[in-house]
């Protein structure tokens, strides 16, 4: 059977390394949840720019998006503080699969890794774009599969930032790419099945794995305990980068279905398709939304500004 949606009410105290709020990483619950319906197909397309391609007016509109969202307050929904918490809650033991108080619901290291991010991009998108009443606001994407890609806009980088040149040298070793989105298997990309009753963490994709992972750990800063922010699941959506990482995520999910061929689609098990989560939108209403719901950027309606995607031609 598919994974149910957490009871949000349930949500636990976690152990969070003493530096951190002690409070908890548990977001603002409610018992009224609808479902998710999909933006009518005349919305307008919110179009991601790459971060080191985008033009000034709209990276001014990214700065006041942000500071809006993080002038709210923490108990409303849709704050920043409460959507890091949201990553937070799915990842470390805060929630409970529903049906199954002994296990703890996890979002990664399994098939539910590119759906979950899916859709919590979808919603911090549209709830920045609501905060600046802008219906095409689009979350720009850090281009890390492009040698061109790696600089970042100065307003993304923080002096604790110390990833640059591992990263570099790494992942654009383009000759060798051994993350490459080329692959294999649909679960060998997807990750492992994580059905009802299962065990969390059964196993992750090629992309969660690498690059994704790596630039986390390079992206967080080695001086705290932890690696926080980046470098570790708690804190890593208190770093507005964590959004342009995931946006090239969630690019690589999209292009993956794209290489010709047509050999890449995906997974047609119902548990996976089934499989559901709850989000806060940005009229601060919690929302129920399957996998299935995420499988279609045009239907969400969003896409990715066309870059030059230098890996295409690599062997995997
Ligand atoms: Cu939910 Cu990049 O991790």
């Amino acid at each position: 059977n598919p994974i149910a949606p957490p009871d949000i009410t349930q949500c636990e105290l976690v152990p969070l390394p003493s530096e951190s709020d002690p409070s908890n990483c548990c977001p603002p619950t409610s018992t009224k949840i609808k479902n998710f319906e999909f933006p009518s197909a005349s919305t307008p397309m919110r179009i991601r720019p790459a971060a080191h391609l985008i033009d000034k007016a709209s990276l001014a509109k990214y700065a006041k998006a942000i500071a809006l969202m993080k002038s709210l307050p923490d108990d409303d929904p849709r704050s920043f503080k409460s959507q890091a918490n949201v990553h937070c809650a799915y990842c470390d033991g805060a929630y409970h699969q529903a049906g199954f108080p002994d296990l703890e619901l996890q979002i990664h290291f399994s098939w539910l890794f590119f759906p979950w991010h899916r859709a919590y991009l979808y919603y911090f998108e549209r709830i920045l774009g609501k905060l600046i009443d802008d219906p095409t606001f689009a979350l720009p994407f850090w281009n890390w599969d492009a040698p061109a890609g790696m600089q970042m806009p100065a307003i993304l980088l923080t002096p604790n930032h110390h990833f640059m040149t591992p990263f570099a040298t790494r992942i654009t070793n383009l000759r060798h790419c051994k993350w490459c989105p080329v692959p294999r298997s649909l679960l060998s990309f997807f990750g492992k099945p994580y059905r009802a009753g299962d065990d969390p963490s059964p196993g992750m994709g090629t992309i969660e794995t690498t690059p994704h992972t790596q630039i986390h750990i390079w992206t967080g800063d080695p001086n705290q305990t932890k690696g926080e922010n980046m470098g570790n699941f708690y804190s890593a959506g208190r770093d507005p980068i964590f959004y342009c990482h995931h946006s090239n995520v969630d690019r690589m999910w999209d292009l993956w279905k794209k290489i010709p061929g047509g050999k890449r689609k995906d997974i047609e098990d119902t548990d996976w398709l089934n499989s559901e989560f709850l989000f806060w939108d940005e009229n601060k209403e919690l929302v129920r939304v399957k996998v299935k719901d995420t499988l279609d950027t045009k239907k969400l309606r969003y896409g990715f500004q066309d870059v030059p995607i230098p890996w295409l031609k690599t062997k995997a």
